[in-house]
């Protein structure tokens, strides 16, 4: 392996740099055989800087073709240049211009940071660290400066040439060239910056801020793609409006762009005033495009727009920070799409998704703060802790202040840090100043890796008409994190009473109870509540208050009960998850359940459909059976993923039979409204038509023929793809037919070929390696675009647990020889592939055995990325 993979950035060595950047002014000459990029950087010493201190740029496979400063080329003694950091030995004591000129080979860029082309566009993608792949540069977010960005480039095949800010020239430029000249004034770090420059189409529209200046809208696409941006368009007109109404934030500049690009590392980007996205997450069209994925635009169309005032006016000090931007922004668009949507259905939506990827990471070899203080690869750190549990702290903010206090705390930031790149611990502070609460313990939530897991015991006596509840806290250890402290977790708590309704009491003692929170802040804590009539069944974690795995007492009639009554949705949801969990897991070791216990259950569940109060899009969540993967990881050790599907299919199978009628008539009078619409009502009503498709065919024998037709006569891909997925995942008799059908019909299409994919690499056959190895070798297979290998290989890793942890280990090997591969071309898709292997340490041992053996292999065989090299080391660690 390279030696730089080894090197370990800490963020206890953060300093700021001896120089800052005061403005910046690029220079692009975009050309058919490369880009030319020239630098003028106004650069000063700080005061405190020391006379003679060296400038160190970074730089990523650069090459300096002329140096200057102040208008006077450098002899070669005035610096050292490399492909990775340019080094001026002793700038002026005073500020001073620094002009460079490097010459990039855009179409050379496969790993997609920096300067790449993408279906003949040029485009940008700068955080973390692409900026240095662009020029030499003080690349890291405390940085911030003006731009003015100038580009040219040939009108023929760059009509259209963007960059961050508000365009301030334009013009022919002689020989089939023109330029346009673009301005931003908002100082930001070299992470936020963006150009593109193509052949694009566009839809345009505006949006009037409420201090009544216009915003002129716009989304780029391929052209004739036009027709497929509409939807992204209304979702952030939705945004423009929401972040005004919630939290009081205006756009800040007069024009907003959009551009949609094909080849994209990951989801999309917030550059000022040039968002850049992941074409997947722009188009949308009934015939092609599902509930999900206009779930999916909305929420980071959303995402993106939301940055604007927690990222971009507001930045992170340095990498450790990024929960700051991004945990905060993803509370944010939660909050939206709750707003916009069903709020129960949303918050369901959004645990189930912290569970199936964040818990995982958070027990495994790959755990980590959602504040990091080390790293070897920023890029390995874009993840679900950072994100996902990043968004559950700043929500238990939330719920600990109340909404009017969070609201203060969030003024104060944006008042106080506006402009600044900043840290969590100042985030945390505006809190404390807002509304004198001391958040000292709460910030460790931060800092701490691992998901708490609380103990629930309680206890009713009768005669003197007092119930006593205890709740307790551990963390297990996680790499470098022997020893934990106990958090401040709130737990949002009521008690149900026999007849199913809230109970009260006149006093309680032992902790903190704020109305209806237990304030937990103690490894234990045990309430007496007194002036209680009845023995009362808890319901706590209401809403899913904190992120933690509750173990609590309550038998499967305790959790039918809670199902049925109790006032909390999110609840009711998880009891019934609870029951199935168990169940399933306990005969996958060998208890099988009781025909009780299974009968209960399935009335339950019909009583749950039949409930006239219930939307349909509750009563689809409701109805789900955990998935395989979510009961290896409940199982947590020694996890057999064979005994696990057999005990899931067994279970269903008993589940389904004695309502599998009932099923089938409500799945045929479902009706959805046509025409299609992306709206949550018809949205909602679609899903649970699907999960009951969803339970026929897991558990009985007409499911598939169900599907097949479902297939045909579907008028919108939800349905289409639904009815493909659930065949093929089942591995039915018409699932090989249904694959088939689908890949032709929709040829050409590449969004569509990656559900293809998705769907293929799901199906748990023994045959399904060979045949994603012939995917893979087929010459037309575009093997450099992210969105492709993560359809095939992101699948497989992370939901076909029976074939990717094969005992004899080939599932294993098809995923290592594949990120060999891959990361030649991307570092960032190989190592995100790669992260599937967390699994390892919660399976039994021959499996475990097999999958190291895989990784050794892989170590001992190829050079690999540091991206790569990282993920590695942690699992095998
Ligand atoms: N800031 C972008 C977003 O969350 C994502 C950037 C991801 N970068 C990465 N290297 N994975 O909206
Ligand atoms: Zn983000």
């Amino acid at each position: 392996m390279r030696t730089d993979s080894e090197q370990t950035i800490y963020l206890k060595d953060y300093a700021p740099t001896p120089y800052r950047i005061v403005s910046v002014d690029l220079d692009f000459r975009i050309l058919e055989d490369g880009t030319r990029v020239r630098a003028q950087l106004t650069i000063e010493p700080r005061a405190e800087t020391a006379p003679g201190t060296p400038l160190v740029l970074d730089g990523d496979e650069l090459k300096l073709d002329s140096i200057a400063i102040d208008g006077a080329p450098l002899v070669l003694s005035a610096y050292v240049a490399d492909a990775n950091s340019l080094t001026i030995v002793e700038p002026p004591n005073r500020r001073f211009v620094l002009d460079t000129q490097v010459t990039l080979q855009p179409e050379a860029n496969t790993r997609l940071m920096g300067l790449y082309r993408s279906s003949g566009t040029w485009c940008t993608q700068c955080e973390p660290e692409g900026f240095r792949r662009i020029t030499y540069y003080l690349d890291r977010p405390d940085i911030l400066a003006p731009f003015k960005v100038r580009m040219t480039a040939p009108v023929a095949v760059a009509p259209v040439l963007l960059a961050n800010g508000n365009p301030i020239d334009r013009g022919d430029a002689g020989d089939g060239l023109h330029y346009a000249v673009w301005e931003d004034p908002f100082p930001k770090p070299a992470y936020l910056f963006a150009l593109v420059a193509g052949d694009l189409g566009a839809i345009t529209d505006s949006f009037t801020t409420m201090s009544g200046r216009k915003v002129d809208l716009a989304i780029y696409c391929t052209h004739g793609k036009e027709g497929e941006c509409h939807y992204a368009m209304d979702s952030l007109k939705r945004s423009m409006a929401w972040d005004e109404r919630r939290f009081g934030r205006e756009y800040d500049l007069d024009i907003f762009n959009i551009v949609a690009v094909s080849d994209f590392n990951f989801g999309a980007m917030e550059n000022k005033g040039l968002n850049i996205f992941n074409d997947r997450l722009v188009f949308a069209k009934p015939e092609t495009a599902t509930d999900a994925n206009y779930h999916g635009i909305e929420r980071v169309i959303a995402h993106e727009y939301f940055h604007n005032w927690t990222g971009n006016r507001i930045t992170c000090r340095d990498w450790f920070q990024l929960c700051l931007k991004e945990g905060l922004t993803v509370y944010r668009d939660q909050e939206f799409t709750s707003d916009e949507r069903s709020r129960p259905v949303q918050r369901i939506h959004d645990v189930q998704n912290l569970r199936t990827s964040q818990f995982p990471e958070d027990g495994g070899p790959l755990a980590h703060p959602p504040r990091p203080d080390h790293y070897r690869e920023i890029n390995n750190f874009y993840t679900t802790t950072v994100y996902e549990k990043g968004a559950e702290i700043v929500r238990m903010l939330a719920t600990l202040l109340g909404e009017v206090d969070f609201r203060k705390g969030m003024d104060l930031y944006f008042e106080r840090h506006d402009g600044e790149a900043t840290t969590i611990e100042a985030f945390i502070k505006v809190f404390e100043d807002a509304t004198g609460t001391d958040l000292g313990q709460f910030i460790t939530w931060y800092l701490q890796a691992g998901t708490p897991q609380v103990e629930v015991s309680d206890s009713f006596d009768a005669a003197s008409q007092t119930y006593t509840l205890t709740l307790s806290q551990k963390v297990d250890p996680t790499p470098g994190q022997p020893d934990k402290q106990s958090l401040l977790i709130p737990v949002r708590f009521g008690l149900i009473g026999p007849n199913g309704n809230a109970m009260s009491w006149s006093g309680v003692s032992g902790g903190t109870v704020r109305d209806d929170l237990i304030l937990l802040d103690k490894d234990s804590v045990t309430l007496t509540f007194t002036g209680v009539a009845n023995k009362p069944v808890p319901s706590l974690f209401r809403g899913f208050s904190a992120p933690v795995k509750l173990r609590s007492s309550l038998t499967q009639d305790d959790l039918l009960f809670l199902a049925r009554h109790d006032s909390d949705p999110f609840n009711r949801w998880d009891a019934l998850q609870t029951v199935s969990t168990n169940l399933i897991a306990e005969a996958a070791q060998g208890r099988r359940w009781t025909a009780a216990q299974a009968d209960a259950l399935r009335q339950a569940l019909i009583d749950t459909l039949d409930n006239p109060e219930l939307d349909p899009a509750f009563k689809a969540q409701a109805i789900a059976i955990p998935a395989e993967t979510a009961l290896g990881r409940h199982i947590g050790k020694d996890v057999d993923p064979d005994a696990i599907a057999r005990a899931r299919h067994d279970f269903v199978t008993t589940l389904v039979g004695p309502m599998a009628d009932q099923l089938e008539a409500r799945y045929d009078a479902l009706t959805v409204p046509e025409p299609y619409s992306p709206d949550a009502a018809q949205a909602g009503r679609r899903s649970l038509r699907n999960g009951l498709l969803t339970l026929l065919t897991a558990g009985s024998d007409r499911g598939a023929a169900l599907a097949a037709s479902q297939y045909e006569a579907a008028s919108n891909m939800t349905d289409r793809y639904a009815a493909m997925a659930i065949s093929a995942h089942y591995w039915t008799d018409e699932a090989q037919a249904l694959l088939g059908d689908f890949r032709t019909r929709f040829a050409g299409d590449p969004l569509v070929f990656d559900k293809w994919l998705t769907a293929s690499a799901q199906a748990p056959d023994d045959g399904v390696i060979e045949r994603m190895r012939a995917i893979l070798a087929a010459p037309d297979f575009p093997r450099t675009n992210p969105n492709r290998l993560r359809s095939l290989l992101g699948s497989f890793v992370m939901s076909n647990p029976t074939q990717f942890a094969r005992a004899d280990g080939a599932g294993f090997r098809f995923v290592t020889e594949a990120v060999a591969e891959i990361d030649k071309v991307n570092p960032q898709v190989a190592s995100r592939v790669l992260t599937g292997f967390r699994i390892l340490p919660t399976l039994e041992a021959g499996r475990r055995d097999a999958g190291r053996a895989a990784l050794d292999a892989l170590k001992a065989q190829h050079t690999l990325s540091r991206n790569v090299g990282e993920i590695l080391d942690r699992i095998l660690a």
